[in-house]
């Protein structure tokens, strides 16, 4: 993991049409309810980032079987029934591994361990223990964190309002709903990703979604999984650091083909509205019931600060690194409130981001629940090197940030961008001029 990297002041604009890795959250999904229809469904456009690969070796431990089509295509051949792992379950650093894959083990009539990484093994795990054991599943952890002991139940279904808009546990508890008795209904204030509702409404699952003055609500009871073969869409939180690279590197334009536009994954182009970056749908359509388009950014000279807090917040919270790059390049002060929860990704992202960006030179203040950014037009001309804290989305916006520091940013341990974006550097020199 720990190959370090030279970013440079890019002296010219970035120009070109790419394509970047598919969805996380979507590749991670279609594994796992895939593995619950019965029957073969063919998987195209896969992300082999090694967080969805660590999805995919745990559900052969599970019994699928998988033939690799082509680098980006599988067929997934689901079994009659899940088979009890012969060995420990590894999630490597993939939180929505462990989250999801928790809620469906618990039901399952067998036991597990899920494992992860030295930085998975620090996150909190309550968020999904808790509502499971309502549900009456029998999980033993290392305080509330992995390792999860999973001892199998017949699970009930519960009324579960969440006390976070969090996508994994609303998705955890409908892989725990679809195997238990009864009807699992979840409410979350804010609607966070709902890939998992459309997903089980596209596999015909018995799934309602409503919302009243309260909030958003899901409920399943037990269902059969039709087999769907699935397209997955290009990762917006992946095209994140393209579409602020155009936007901050003079006489740039760069246009990012089939991004995935569900509507709870694009506050990031609600920011670019506020803040003045010019951005352009082409090609919009529904593909395996997912909003799907190509993205192009151009270059924004006027970059302004904006506020962003409370029901924004879960549809852009992967993106709010790499906005912090571009706020620092924006006049005034950007303030980020309600995101105390980036304090349990893959790395605490308030403190990590903080050191960072202040070594760069921005004018960054930490609080409980977010930041504040002065930011600048100018270059920033400091020499740094620059702690990644094993987090990969932190890896690449420290990189984007050096693409407008005069000195060398040297960023440490780049490879962790293996976890979602093995393409990255590739496709970053396709787009150098
Ligand atoms: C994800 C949900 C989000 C997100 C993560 C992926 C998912 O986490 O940050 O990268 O695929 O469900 P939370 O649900 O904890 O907000």
């Amino acid at each position: 993991m720990n190959k370090d990297i030279i970013s440079k002041k890019a002296e010219n604009g970035l120009k070109g049409r790419i394509c970047i890795p598919s969805d996380k959250s979507v590749s991670h999904r279609s594994l796992i309810f895939g593995a619950l229809t019965k029957g073969k469904i063919k998987i195209s456009n896969f992300s082999f980032g090694a967080d969805c690969r660590a999805t995919l070796e745990i559900i052969k431990n599970l019994g699928a079987r998988v033939e690799f089509l082509d680098d980006k295509t599988l067929n997934l051949f689901a079994p009659n029934k899940l088979i009890a792992p012969k060995n420990y379950l590894d999630c490597g650093n993939s939180g929505t591994s462990m989250r999801l894959l928790s809620g469906l083990l618990a039901a399952c009539p067998f036991n597990s361990t899920l494992i992860g990484d030295e930085s998975l093994s620090k996150r909190p795990m309550k968020r999904v223990i808790e509502p499971l054991e309502k549900m009456g599943a029998k999980i033993s952890s290392n305080d509330f964190k992995a390792p999860l002991n999973i001892y199998g139940q017949n699970l009930e279904g519960i009324n579960y309002f969440s006390p976070i808009s969090s996508a994994q546990v609303k998705s955890c508890l409908l892989l725990a709903g679809l195997n238990s008795s009864g009807k699992t209904m979840v409410c979350e204030k804010v609607l966070s990703r709902n890939h998992s509702e459309r997903m089980l409404e596209y596999m015909q699952a018995n799934i309602e979604t409503f919302k009243d003055a309260k909030g958003h609500y899901v409920s399943i009871t037990k269902s059969e999984l039709m087999p769907k073969d699935i397209f997955i869409a290009g990762d917006i939180s992946s095209a994140a650091f393209f579409m602020v690279m155009a936007a901050i590197v003079p006489n740039s334009e760069i246009i990012i083909e089939n991004v995935g536009l569900n509507p709870t994954r694009t506050g990031i182009l609600d920011v670019f509205d506020k803040m003045g970056v010019k951005w352009e749908i082409l090609d919009k359509k529904l593909v395996s019931n997912e909003e799907v388009g190509d993205i192009k950014v151009s270059y924004s000279p006027d970059i302004k600060a904006c506020e962003i807090s409370g029901d924004i917040i879960p549809r852009l919270i992967d993106e709010l690194p790499i906005i912090a790059v571009l706020a620092s390049f924006a006049n005034g002060t950007t303030v980020v409130s309600d995101a105390a929860d980036l304090r349990n990704k893959e790395s605490d992202r308030i403190s990590s981001l903080a050191v960072g960006l202040k070594k760069v030179g921005v004018q960054i203040v930490e609080k409980p629940d977010g930041f504040e950014i002065l930011g600048q037009k100018n270059d920033y001309t400091s020499e740094v090197e620059l702690d990644t804290y094993c987090d990969h989305r932190l890896a690449m916006s420290f990189f984007v940030l050096g693409l407008r520091n005069t000195k060398q940013t040297l960023v440490k341990d780049f490879g962790w961008v293996n976890t979602s974006f093995p393409e990255f550097l590739n496709l970053f020199n396709k787009i150098s001029t």
